[in-house]
């Protein structure tokens, strides 16, 4: 799960993919195309969501995705159109490029729609972001079971 600052959304996406597969031994991770928040603890309005819906995401320290992800990972969803970019500059070869997709393509296939950046906004951003990526990952738990 990539986003920008690896503090707002992908923490959230991280957290509610876990939550539905707990009993799956599956790597689920998330990072930031960014380096300001390298470390840091998810954004308190992402955790109080998360934490509102029975997910604990504390745990978390927001980290860069690295090139060796790649390898790590069998698909790598990005938030937005940014990060998108912003990863696949990285890709090495055609099947790094592959493995990125829109997570909300999941939920709106092939249109490429970007979960929108909470940071800047209030706490309704952070509950429709929650919302959205809740849909995308009951998909991607349901296509994994
Ligand atoms: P995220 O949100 O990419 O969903 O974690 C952001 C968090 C921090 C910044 C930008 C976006 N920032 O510029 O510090």
């Amino acid at each position: 799960m990539v986003c920008l600052g690896n503090i707002c959304r992908s923490p959230l996406a991280e957290g509610i993919l876990k939550s539905k597969l707990i009993t799956k031994d599956i790597l689920i991770d998330s990072a930031g195309t960014g380096s300001y928040h390298i470390g840091d603890l998810p954004d308190l309005r992402s955790i109080a969501i998360a934490k509102k819906n029975g997910i604990d995401i504390t745990n978390q320290r927001g980290r860069k995705f690295v090139v060796e992800d790649f390898d790590k990972f069998d698909v790598i969803y990005v938030m937005d159109a940014y990060n998108y970019n912003a990863v696949l500059k990285l890709a090495r070869n055609e099947a790094d490029k592959a493995k990125v997709d829109f997570i909300l393509n999941k939920v709106f296939p092939n249109e490429n729609l970007d979960v929108p950046d909470p940071y800047s906004g209030g706490d309704y951003g952070f509950k429709n972001v929650f919302n959205m990526l809740y849909e995308a990952c009951e998909i991607i738990a349901k296509q994994i079971d």
